[in-house]
């Protein structure tokens, strides 16, 4: 049976997953299948700020070297996520009592320094992530409170300048849906494309539930962005279920890995899917929903589930 990364080849596509990394060591069935279906890895946590930067001067890249090691060896792009986030900040940076100036230089270095970690051997960068609400105003956050919306561009070019050849992305969920947010975020990009900052385009996280639907227009909306100039990727796909999972929740879960896959193949520079995680043995999901689960590809014990058939189909599809 051919892999996933061979199918996305025929595609000119990548087709990744987020990495957790105490699973990648100590979990041969994970490591394996991590190695043989993806040619694109996204670290889930490891190159977070609140990781690489615990104490203010104080780096712990190791981590994500590690992963960006595995994925060299495993002949894998890299997908950098995240430089600019409200969540899982480091606490000297949440508690401190920095003026404006000096926000502005802590995130200036943090970009820098990071970006020219890593440099030359990331894929996409998500440089600013989920910066809006659902209603389309942007998400009340220590950068805006603090540095304006300016930030936003700001980290492009401070990403740029430190690795010229990565390409910037600014990542966010409930895009997916045609509505003020995605509205929103479509009237971000094209300015910035207007104003010559940076952007090279645009991730659609994909968290879905079932319990909620599914988006429809999806090809329209991620069209809208391309007409921009811009990439599109995917990047976080996950599809959640009100537990007990049963065979028809199965089914339209399949459904809404395949729309999601579907968009991504039939937009020109829609350039990777990515899923959050492939198996429900390691999920974010019942952590945060409760009673809620079994959103990924495989299950708890690496079985298939009709989510990734409708994936494996739709890559052979085109
Ligand atoms: O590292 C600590 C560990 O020391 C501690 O013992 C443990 C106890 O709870 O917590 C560990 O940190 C957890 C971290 O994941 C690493 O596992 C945090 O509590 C937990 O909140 C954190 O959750 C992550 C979440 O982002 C944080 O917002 C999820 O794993 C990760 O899947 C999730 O990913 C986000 C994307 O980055 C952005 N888009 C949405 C997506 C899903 O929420």
């Amino acid at each position: 049976e051919r892999t996933l990364r061979q199918l996305a080849a025929d595609d000119r596509l990548r087709v990744g997953t987020a990495v957790d990394m105490s699973a990648l060591a100590d979990d041969t069935d994970y490591r394996r299948i991590t190695g043989e279906q993806f040619s694109t890895v996204t670290p889930e946590n490891v190159m977070k700020w609140e990781v690489i930067e615990p104490q203010r001067g104080v780096y712990d890249y190791a981590a994500a070297d590690q992963l960006v090691a595995f994925a060299a060896r495993h002949g894998q792009k890299v997908r950098g996520h995240t430089l600019v986030w409200h969540s899982q900040l480091p606490s000297w940076l949440t508690t401190g009592d920095f003026t404006a100036q000096e926000l502005r230089q802590i995130l200036h270095r943090h970009i820098t320094d990071t970006v020219r970690h890593f440099k030359g051997r990331i894929w996409q960068w998500d440089v600013v992530n989920e910066a809006f609400n659902d209603d389309g105003t942007l998400r009340d956050s220590i950068w805006l409170r603090k540095l304006g919306p300016g930030y936003i561009a700001d980290a492009f070019r401070w990403a740029h300048e430190a690795d010229p050849h990565a390409k910037l992305f600014y990542n966010d969920y409930n895009i997916e849906w045609s509505g003020p947010k995605s509205d929103a975020v479509l009237d971000l990009a094209g300015r910035l494309k207007a104003e010559g900052v940076p952007i090279d385009g645009v991730g659609f996280q994909g968290h879905l539930g079932i319990q909620y639907g599914l988006p429809g227009g999806l090809p329209e909306n991620f069209a809208r962005f391309e007409k921009l100039g811009l990439d599109t990727a995917v990047t976080e796909a996950d599809v959640r279920m009100v537990l007990p999972a049963d065979d028809e929740k199965l089914a339209t879960q399949a459904e809404g890995y395949r729309l999601l896959l579907d968009a991504c193949l039939r937009t020109r520079h829609c350039i990777s899917f990515t899923v959050w995680g492939f198996t429900d043995r390691y999920s974010w999901v019942p952590g945060v929903f409760e009673g809620e689960g079994a959103a990924n590809l495989l299950d708890e014990d690496y079985g298939v589930k009709p989510a990734f058939r409708a994936v494996q189909k739709a890559l052979s599809g085109h």
